[in-house]
């Protein structure tokens, strides 16, 4: 299993990282295009393996992407960051050119790829990737809903004062300050509705401190996120690489699917070996569903500013 991580900011640095403890893996590839600083974090990160107790074989590269070749999963985190008080959808004009530069570089060293996309604006840049490289729909993933519902579940527990692992939720739609659908109808304490436990306005608060999860760190780290982001990656390329059919949501090409077509956006997803195996419709409460749609307005509007 081979896989490579394609730039070695932050991010891309910490999905190496996640994707080499979690030792299912035989390779990464860190590829960035920074003279010698992706074979510095590969370097740095190999130390890591005897302290950590990993196999996998991180190497890096500056920009020579033969050394990519073949991998089975391809990771783009390219692009710059959202600095305080952006909105990722402004990171377009920068984000769209090396989104189309580097997912054609790595489709052409590894055609059966699945690739993530995790650059902002990330559904923009999923649906870039389905129109410039020609890979089939199921191969072509965006990383945001895993880490959504993470920051989700993370301010359930705070909110219900409970332990994570006692707390499940999902958020779909656009990976957006607007545009996050926190599902708190589906949202449960060990099976039990969270709203048994917690008012409705302070779900309300739940959902929005969850919806600005990604702008609240920005602001604090005076930069985007890594941790979480570098470890809801790792989730999907493990679900795929192990061929585990785990559920989560993805930005994903729909084609009717919960009455929308030809955007990518935050659904639920079952992955497994082949990427995409299956896009799961669940039953939505009439505003979720306005949510949803709304959302889907946002990101086909910053969809019409590419040039494809
Ligand atoms: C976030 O932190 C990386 O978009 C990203 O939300």
């Amino acid at each position: 299993m081979k896989i490579t991580v394609v730039g070695a900011g932050a991010v891309g640095a910490s999905c190496a990282e996640y994707i080499a403890i979690k030792n299912f893996a035989s390779e990464v590839v860190l590829l960035d295009i920074k003279e010698g600083y992706a074979e510095g974090k590969a370097m740095d990160l190999m130390q890591c393996a005897s302290l950590n107790g990993f196999d996998t074989k991180i190497t890096g590269s500056t920009n020579d992407y033969a050394k990519t070749s073949n991998s089975d999963i391809c990771v783009i985190t390219s692009g710059i960051p959202r600095k305080p008080g952006m909105t990722r959808e402004e990171l377009i004009g920068i984000n769209a050119g090396i989104v189309k530069t580097v997912s054609t570089s790595l489709v052409k060293h590894s055609p059966n790829t699945v690739l993530i996309v995790v650059s902002n604006p990330m559904d923009t840049m999923t649906y870039l990737a389905h129109k410039v490289t020609g890979l089939p729909k199921h191969k072509i993933i965006g990383m945001g809903g895993a880490l959504d519902s993470a920051r989700f579940k993370y301010r359930l527990a705070e909110a219900l004062e409970a332990p994570i692992s006692d707390v499940d939720g999902m958020v779909i739609g656009g990976h957006s300050d607007v545009g996050m659908v926190p599902l708190i109808s589906h949202a449960t304490r060990n099976s039990i509705k969270v709203s048994e436990f917690i008012s409705q306005e302070r779900l309300e608060q739940v959902k929005e401190d969850t919806k600005v999860g990604g702008a609240t760190l920005t602001k604090l780290l005076g930069t985007s996120a890594w941790y979480a982001p570098g470890a809801a990656v790792s989730g999907l390329v493990q679900a795929i690489a192990c061929d585990q059919k785990k559920i989560f949501p993805c930005s994903v090409l729909l084609d009717g699917e919960y009455g929308l077509s030809d955007l990518c956006i935050g659904v639920p997803v079952v992955l497994g070996a082949n990427g995409i195996e299956k896009i799961v419709e669940i039953e939505l409460s009439d505003s979720e569903k306005a949510h949803l749609h709304t959302s889907a307005e946002g990101v086909k509007k910053t969809n019409s500013l590419l040039d494809v």
